[in-house]
């Protein structure tokens, strides 16, 4: 049984594979098939936060596959004083067949997988979005044929997205360079890890966000403050005032897509004039969610060992 908590959890290989599934799966349902690989297994959803992109493509691909989905909410009482994160785990494992946890705090999820018993995801967490990576990556692939060799600049915090596609750029060969203001880069405890685990990767980290750019197959953002910062918005605003992707940026680099995870806060970290521009692929990358969930659904019930 595996889990997914962070992408590193898997190989380059295993995302190969899972990339390959996702495209056999995207292309039937192209053509109108949904190929019921998971008759009667159901999946859980346990979010602590708020979620469209990730909950929707979960349950919709679960729900292709042949198998159904609940979502636990608030109400549920995961992770509060109604009952510990072990009984709620070791319970709600009896019923079903894999959980996707979104929560406040990555150790939460990792504590949720040690007594499941049944594979989970991590839907989002402090630390890591590895379900969005994996789109992310796999849509980059699509729409400019290659990603090895290539780069992926990301001008933005340093956050759960930037370091899971750090991680996945790092797997898969691409050149990662992350441009920040000064406090908002990688952690170093994370740089560790990745030079521990990933040594050939190439990740950098830039405070210049213009030269950044210019060499760039795909420029991403993501919200200067995330799902529990709301508190340190006004400062991450002034911080991140000259990192904004606008026209001005992307000019720098004609020819490189423009991504972002979504929600956007537009007229902070980009504009309308490049989010909904021709370079945009913002759509199929949230789109792309399920199709590269239902490879790894797919994957993790029915390959993997
Ligand atoms: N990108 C993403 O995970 O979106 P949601 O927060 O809507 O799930
Ligand atoms: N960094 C964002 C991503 C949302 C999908 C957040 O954590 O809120």
């Amino acid at each position: 049984m595996r889990h997914l908590i962070v992408a590193e959890d898997l190989t380059a290989a295993e995302i190969e594979a899972i990339f390959a599934i996702s495209r056999d799966l995207q292309e039937k349902y192209a053509a109108g098939r949904r190929d019921a690989l998971l008759p009667g297994r159901v999946l859980a959803l346990v979010f602590e936060k708020p979620s469209l992109r990730t909950r929707v493509s979960f349950e919709a691909a679960m729900t292709h596959l042949g198998g159904s989905s609940l979502f636990l909410g608030q109400d549920s009482g995961f992770a509060s004083s109604r009952e510990s994160i072990a009984d709620f785990g070791r319970v709600l494992g009896g019923y079903v067949d894999a959980i996707v946890c979104r929560s406040k705090s990555h150790e939460t999820i990792e504590r949720l997988a040690d007594v499941a018993g049944v594979p989970v995801i991590n839907g989002l967490s402090d630390m890591a979005h590895p379900c969005q990576a994996l789109a992310d990556i796999y849509t980059l692939r699509q729409e400019i044929g290659r990603v090895k060799g290539m780069t992926l600049t990301f001008v933005g915090d340093g956050n759960n997205v930037a370091r899971s596609l750090a991680v996945v750029c790092g797997l898969l060969g691409m050149r990662f360079v992350l441009a920040a203001p000064e406090g908002y880069h990688f952690d170093p405890a994370f740089r560790r890890h990745l030079a521990e685990i990933l040594p050939e990767a190439e990740v950098e980290e830039t405070t210049d966000a213009a030269a950044a750019v210019t060499d760039a197959a795909a420029v991403y953002t993501d919200v200067w403050a995330s799902m529990g910062q709301e508190q340190e918005r006004a400062e991450r605003q002034k911080a991140f005032a000259s990192f904004q992707v606008n026209e001005a940026l992307m000019a720098r680099c004609p020819d490189a897509v423009f991504m972002h995870c979504l929600p956007a806060r537009r007229g902070e970290e980009v504009t309308d004039g490049v989010i909904d521009g021709p370079k945009s692929i913002v759509l199929p990358q949230a789109t792309n969610r399920m199709h590269l969930q239902k490879g790894l659904l797919a994957w993790l019930l029915g390959h993997a060992e």
